[in-house]
This record gives C-alpha cells, structure tokens and sequence, in this order.
C-alpha cells in the first residue's frame, strides 16, 4: 500500500538520566503515524554520530533545542511526500541533508529518533507490527538471548569499579521468558548479597547494583556468588559477560586501573583479562582494549576468540566500513549495534550485514541513558539478531524493553519465547 509522508514533528522529551531528547513523531497521509524517541550514550565512541545540544548553561549544555528546530525545520520539509516504506531512501536524503561524516550538523538524535518513527510509520500503514515489517517472511522468528547487567561500574557509576557493565547471560534457558526468569533471581540474590555484605550504595545509570567494591575481582567473585545463591550452575546455566569499556580509562595503550590503582598497558590488561577468563565463567568480554589500540584487540582476539565473544563497540561504532576494518585484522568476532552510534536504520542495518559477512555474532544494544521507546526490541526480533543488551533489570526504561519481548513472544504463539539457536557462538562450540 502507497503511503506517503505528510508531517514530522520533533519535541522535546527527557531520558533516563533526566536530560532532554529528542522525540518524533511521523504521520502519513493514510493517517497512520509512527513515533520514536532518540537514547544517548555516555561511554561514547569517537567515530560515533554525535548528539546535537544547544550547550550553554540550560539544563547543563544538554537541551536539544537544535535537534528539534532540524526536525521540524530541513528535514520534516524534505521527507514530506516520500513513500514511507523507502526507508533507504529516506535515511539517504538524511545523511545528505547533514553532509557531516559524524551527522553533527542535524544531529544524530535528530535523524535517529526521525529514522526509527519512519519505520514505525511504515509498519503501522502496513498494519503490522515492527518487528513483522522488518523480518524476512521466509524465516522462522526467534527472540534474541538477553544480555542483562547485575552490576554497573566505569562512567556510569562514579568508577568504583573500572569494568563498565557486570552482566549475565542464562546460557541454558530454554526460553526467552525463562532466561528472564532467571536472571530476576539472580539480580535479586545478588540485591541480596550486597545488602548483607553492607556494600550497597545504589543503582548505576543502567539500572544495575552499584555497590562498594574493592576490586574487579571481587565485583566478579559476587557475581558467581549471586548465580549460585539463586540455584544455577554458573557457567553452565547463567554464565558472565563483561563490557570492559577500556577506551574510558585508557588510550595509547596505557590504561589506569582505579579499583586496583595501578596503571597497566595493553598486554598487562589482556593479561589481567585472560586471567579472569580462567577464574570465572565469561562467555563475552566487550571492548577489552581501547578504540585506538587496534593491535592489541587482534592479540586478544587471537588468545581468546575461539572460545568466548568479543565483543566490539566503541572499537567499531557501527559502522559498515569499521566493521570490514576490524575484520581485516580479525579484531573482534561480535559486533555491537546502537543504532543512534551510525545515525540512521539504514546504516544499522548495513553495519549488521558487515558483521554478518565478516562471519560475526552481534548484539542489537541500547545506550545508557534511555526511554519508554522499544524500538531496538522489534530491530532484534526482525533483523533475526541472536542477542540484546538493554542494560539491567530494574528501571521502567529497561524493563519495556525487556516486556516487550514477551508480547512480541505472545504473538509469535511460542510458549515463552523460541531464543536463538545457539551452536554457532564460541562458547556453545
Ligand atoms: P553507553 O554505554 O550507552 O554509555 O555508551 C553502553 C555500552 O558501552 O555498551
Ligand atoms: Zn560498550
């Protein structure tokens, strides 16, 4: 069915964290709309489409009045009349309307929150619902195996602990619902854990516990505390994954260890790295090394990548042409993907097929700070991608991400949820 696109408008919404973003919505001739909200990172990568802000003194330099003005201004007159389902078309005349190689003219909140509402758009004046309009209808749908943080450290907890994102994975659930399940278990006894040991402090920008460690490795052997204290075989059942986040406290291959107070170079890091490998049970290390230390990733990658992922993030940012680069040098076996990291869908979607030619594991991701909006949750449904890392359980912005799993589950009629098929990750081999 032709539908063409009548308005679109921006507004001002606020995050997570409590800053403005930038929300649009898509309308259609045919009357149907679409909406999105734009997330925001805060342990960004350089090469990353960056956020306009209007910066000043307003709600601390954040407010997204530029955002909105582009919104409402250049690109809601020039996507006016474009066929909605043209989605490459559309984030085209975007990344053209910028002209900027990081999408700072318009604003990459601008244009992702304006790519996702197309998108939702389309599959409303489809009548489907996103996930569907985006899936190849030869395919059988599956849900993707949650990644989900127990504890949050690095930037988004004041660098208590330097690792980022303390997470778990329930490798052994047979279903979407029950790797749920499980994981509400293990976050509660790790809750739990921290309040007998006195180490709680609060909750991190991802929703995850923040407590008062005193090392990584004691922030690790909890977590292997909390798996087993709520009745799984760590490892087996529920096994650990880690966004190391190393471009945050290091670069030129130096790396300064808070919890530890040491200072570390690269093989000093991989090798604290590798060491936790044989300790605990990790089946996924994101970003071990900085975004400029390329060879030091391939090392890794080579030591380690043939029984865990390694995950890239920063190191890549979504980006098709980063993804091909990292391949070249094998730097990584996963690709990590943001869609407010490339700008547009249409980029996304081009990085993901990158990772998949470069024979890659990926994860569809959200960014620290976040909404109501699910739209990463139909991506990974439709775009057939075996894992999602919405951050922790706790936090309405999280959990709509996680609960629109389970409607998306209802519909499929799957008792739970089919989750990914998973022999081809490293760690199931
Ligand atoms: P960010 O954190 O959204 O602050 O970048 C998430 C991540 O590093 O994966
Ligand atoms: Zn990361």
């Amino acid at each position: 069915m032709s539908s063409k696109i009548k308005t679109v408008h921006g507004r001002r919404v606020w995050d997570s964290r409590g800053r403005p973003t930038v929300e649009v919505d898509v309308h259609l001739d045919c009357g149907n709309f679409g909406r999105a909200i734009a997330p925001a990172g805060a342990s960004t990568g350089s090469a990353e489409a960056v956020d306009k802000r209007d910066g000043g003194t307003i709600f601390g330099g954040y407010d997204v009045t530029g955002a909105i003005n582009a919104v409402n201004g250049v690109i809601g007159s020039t996507l006016a009349g474009m066929e909605v389902t043209e989605q490459g078309q559309i984030d085209q005349a975007m990344i053209d309307l910028d002209g900027t190689p990081n999408k700072n003219r318009l604003g990459g909140n601008a244009l992702v929150a304006t790519s996702m509402a197309v998108a939702h758009a389309a599959a409303a004046a489809e009548n489907l619902p996103l996930w569907q309009y985006l899936a190849n209808p030869h395919e059988t749908p599956f849900l993707p195996l949650p990644e989900i943080q127990i504890f949050g450290g690095g930037a988004h907890a004041g660098r208590r602990v330097d690792v980022q994102d303390f997470m778990v994975i329930a490798v052994g659930a047979d279903s979407y619902a029950q790797s749920l399940e499980w994981t509400a278990d293990v976050y509660r006894f790790a809750g739990q854990l921290m309040s007998d040991a006195g180490l709680m402090q609060g909750v991190a920008d991802e929703g995850g516990y923040w407590p008062a460690f005193s090392s990584n490795d004691q922030a690790l052997e909890f977590l292997v505390r909390a798996i087993e204290a709520a009745g799984f075989v760590a490892g087996q059942d529920v096994a650990i994954s880690l966004d190391i986040a190393a471009t945050d406290f290091g670069s030129n291959g130096r790396y300064h260890l808070s919890a530890d107070d040491k200072e570390v170079d690269s093989d000093g890091l991989s090798e604290m790295l590798l060491g936790w490998l044989q300790r605990y049970p990790i089946v996924a290390i994101e970003d071990p090394l900085g975004e400029d230390d390329a060879d030091a990733m391939a090392r890794f990658t080579a030591a380690a990548g043939d029984k865990i992922e390694i995950v890239a993030d920063d190191f890549i940012c979504t980006s098709a042409q980063r993804i091909a680069s990292a391949k070249s040098i094998n730097a990584c076996n996963t690709a990590l993907i943001k869609p407010n990291q490339a700008g547009t869908l249409s980029e996304s979607k081009a990085a993901l097929e990158a990772s998949r030619a470069a024979g890659w594991q990926a994860l569809v991701s959200a960014r620290s700070g976040e909404s109501e909006d699910t739209t990463i949750v139909h991506l990974a449904v439709g775009w057939g991608v075996k894992q999602l890392k919405v951050g922790s359980f706790a936090r309405s912005e999280r959990m709509a991400k996680w609960n629109e799993g389970l409607r998306i589950a209802e519909t499929l009629g799957q008792d739970g949820g089919r989750l990914a098929p998973r022999s081809s990750f490293p760690w199931a081999k």
